[in-house]
């Protein structure tokens, strides 16, 4: 009887059932308990309400994305890129969609100046800093690693890893005078593959790895978490180039050997920040969560 019922699906159906009676009251008796807790994957969870994070390079893509999830959650953000009428694109969006919170600025990441400009905006915006999210990354050259003009190699480092370690260096006193914290760096798959056409980003990449993971180790005693993530190909406009043709993301898809067979969408990476910026994350530090569909990425 039972082995029929369990052929039939039945008996899963029951069973289903029945613990649905027995874990519906305990989940609303966790989330009103807990209400900084998430009981389950869902953007309507409030596990950040009061916090204020700094995300770099957040008015398109995965930036924009980590931006919108984080407010979702309850933390106000600041946002930066270049260009101002970026900005205030991105906050008129995330405006329509009831996100309020939200104040940015213009400048360029590398830029000490600009760094220094973004940080005290923020304190002057919401008066703390819980979250940096150094988002940002360029990858202005495409060709054999011997290939790469030093210019470019040294503008590549500036921008990848010197500017998220300057940010983190900035960020710091005022993350301590809250008692703690949490950084994340937007490493790449590229940073364990180094994918070809594009290993001088990758080395770079390599870097956020390792950096993230000495900066765990040096923020520890201050109760700050170090982490991040390493996107496969995901469509923005930076990818764009890849797979915005005919059987692109086919082609993507099986080349990199990508198990889940698609490429996937900033949104997938905002998910795992929220998450690791969160109290959920508490005992996470020095780690990088690989985003990539399943493709084979380890150092
Ligand atoms: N897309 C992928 O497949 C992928 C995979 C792995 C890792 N990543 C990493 O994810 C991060 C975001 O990439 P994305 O794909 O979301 O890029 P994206 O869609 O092209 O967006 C880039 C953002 O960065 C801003 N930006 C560019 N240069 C800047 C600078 N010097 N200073 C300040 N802001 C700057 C841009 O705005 P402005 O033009 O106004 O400056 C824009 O808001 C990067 O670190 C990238 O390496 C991406």
């Amino acid at each position: 009887m039972t082995a029929d019922l369990f052929s039939q699906g039945r008996l899963h159906l029951f069973n289903y059932n029945v613990a649905s009676l027995i874990t519906t009251p305990l989940l609303v008796f966790f989330s009103i308990s807990f209400p900084g807790n998430c009981a389950m994957s869902s953007s309507r969870c409030r596990r950040l309400e009061g916090k204020v994070a700094i995300v770099t390079a957040a008015t398109k893509g995965i930036g924009l994305a980590i931006a919108e999830r984080l407010l979702d959650e309850g933390a106000s953000v600041v946002i930066g890129s270049r260009n101002q009428k970026n900005v205030d694109e991105a906050i008129k969006e995330l405006h329509s969609k009831g996100l309020k919170n939200v104040a940015g600025l213009a400048g360029h990441i590398a830029k000490p100046e600009d760094q220094k400009k973004l940080v005290d905006f923020t304190l002057q915006k919401f008066g703390k800093i819980d979250i940096l999210v150094n988002n940002h990354g360029i990858n202005p050259a495409f060709g054999h690693i011997l290939e790469v003009q030093d210019e470019v190699w040294d503008k590549l480092f500036e921008v990848n890893v010197k500017a998220g370690f300057q940010m983190s260096k900035l960020v710091h006193p005022h993350l301590i005078k809250q008692g703690g914290g949490s950084i994340i760096f937007n490493a790449s798959y590229g940073g364990y593959k180094s994918p070809p056409g594009i290993a001088a980003y990758g080395v770079t990449k390599t870097a956020l790895i390792g950096l993230t993971k000495a900066m765990a180790n040096g923020l520890s005693k201050d109760n700050i978490r170090v982490n991040g993530i390493a996107p496969g190909v995901i469509k923005t406009k930076m990818s764009r180039a890849l797979w915005d043709h005919e059987d692109g993301e086919k082609n993507v898809s099986e080349g990199q050997e990508i198990q889940l067979g698609r490429l996937g969408v900033p949104e997938e990476c905002a998910g795992a920040v929220a998450f690791l910026v969160s109290e959920d994350a508490s005992y996470i530090t020095g780690e990088m969560i690989v985003i990539a569909g399943g493709v084979h990425a380890r150092l």
